[in-house]
């Protein structure tokens, strides 16, 4: 995160009416102070009443039927592609929709297994999958700060091909200890690595990673997931050869994800899910598959999550996302600030804001994190306890868990003082020394 200041700061308190839930009242009719947005953000009216108009006037499935809602529907669901693709500053072809991040990591993984048991059975592949094919004695590689959405789906890959996985680790501070490229080698299949960590809030070095995987020939895939929503963010800028993230995160609906990835990696890809929508041509013994995006898009698809999203990037993009990430490095700095003058209290990933998000653990001396959760919630403050699905970083870090503040662009000091006043308060009730 770089800090800007000629931005025109946000203006949270109007920026707060479009967000009715941040008005109720929790516990006791404590006023919610939301402050959980890497595990999911709030939603805009704009973008609730994007997907209600959806439904109340033009709710059909996609791509198929000959009646007009069904070219309504598809228009807006193809439009919505366009919208989100867009902002990410890629071509629409190159979106495929998916539930989630975790199910677009999942995709490209299975891409990998899939092909790799086809090539075994000696079936048809799609041109240029041999990219795809592993054998024992390749090697995948992740890094120690992975969400378990892009740690289990390569160590499935590994169990199912014979490749071996391996990771880079970190420092003690919370950051990728670049020694490790060095295991990037001409066995390297694979690079696939987090963004921005959504438990230390570490940004990564996209570029110098992508350079050594390159030289190799592994293909890289970045999981943006916290860092999408966060910043100004362009798929063509970063070098990658696929990335994913959720809508869910960056105000959009639940249920929609994203994978982007250049058109010849894509068009390599053996599909992951099967059935209608994803074929070309189908007999009783065997089909041909579509193209990229309808190859990965099987069934039904999320068409009002879809056009919620695209309403969610509208917003975003209205705001400005190079302000909305100044923003939140403020709040950064403040938090990391109030935190550092609690006594006991510990960051858990970088302590000052160069190159880190605004996901900010921390543990506090002598009492479990899910209790200092407990606090926080008694007052109306709604973090994150356990260990995020980052079971490994938290070993790493010789923590068995954190607890997690992540505010977004409807936060503001008052937000953060609330947390940090309720935290100062969790030893004296524990009795902690
Ligand atoms: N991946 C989300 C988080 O970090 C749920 O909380």
């Amino acid at each position: 995160m770089t800090a800007t200041t000629a931005l025109a700061p946000l203006d949270v308190s109007r920026i707060r009416l479009d967000f009715p839930i941040l008005a109720r009242t929790v516990r006791d009719a404590r006023p919610l102070v939301y402050l959980d947005s890497a595990a999911t953000s709030q939603k805009p009216v704009a973008v609730l009443d994007a997907e209600r108009h959806f439904y109340v006037t033009s709710n059909a499935a996609v791509h198929r039927g000959a009646h007009q809602l069904a070219e309504e529907a598809t228009e807006a669901y193809e439009g919505a592609r366009a919208e989100i693709a867009g902002f990410v500053g890629a071509r629409a072809e190159d979106v495929v929709f998916t539930r989630n991040a975790t199910e677009s990591l999942n995709l490209m993984a299975y891409a990998f297994s899939n092909a790799t048991d086809k090539a075994r059975m000696g079936s048809a592949l799609p041109e240029g999958a041999e990219r795809f094919i592993l054998r024992a004695g390749d090697e995948i590689l992740v890094t120690e700060m992975e969400h378990h959405a892009n740690l289990i789906p390569w160590q499935e890959v590994c169990a199912k091909t014979g490749a071996t996985l391996r990771w880079i680790g970190l420092t003690d501070e919370g950051r990728l200890d670049l020694k490790d490229l060095n295991l990037i080698n001409e066995r390297t299949r694979v690079v696939s690595f987090v963004h921005q960590s959504n438990i230390l809030g570490t940004l990564n070095p996209v570029g110098p990673i992508v350079e050594r995987a390159r030289a190799v020939g592994a293909l890289t895939i970045l999981d943006a997931c916290q860092s999408v929503p966060h910043m100004p963010f362009d798929v063509s800028t970063l070098g990658v050869d696929a990335v994913a993230w959720s809508g869910h995160k960056m105000l959009g609906p639940t249920g929609i994800g994203c994978l982007w990835a250049h058109a010849d990696v894509l068009s390599a890809m053996p599909p992951f899910l099967s059935g209608g929508s994803m074929i070309e041509t189908v007999t009783m013994e065997a089909s041909t598959f579509a193209p990229p995006p309808a190859r990965f898009e099987a069934g039904v698809p999320m068409v009002a999550q879809a056009v919620g999203l695209a309403e969610a990037c509208r917003y975003l993009t209205h705001l400005g996302m190079d302000r909305i990430e100044a923003h939140e490095h403020d709040m950064t700095a403040y938090a990391l600030n109030g935190l550092a003058q609690i006594p006991g209290v510990r960051v858990i990933g970088p302590t000052d804001t160069h190159d880190r998000g605004s996901a900010i653990s921390f543990v506090v001396d002598g009492v479990h994190p899910h209790d200092v959760g407990q606090v926080l919630d008694d007052r109306g403050v709604a973090v994150r306890v356990g260990h995020h699905c980052a079971w490994p970083t938290c070993r790493r870090m010789q923590v068995p868990a954190t607890t997690r503040l992540s505010p977004y662009l409807y936060n503001d000091h008052a937000d953060i003082d609330a947390c940090l006043n309720a935290v100062a308060e969790v030893r004296g009730i524990f009795g902690a020394t």
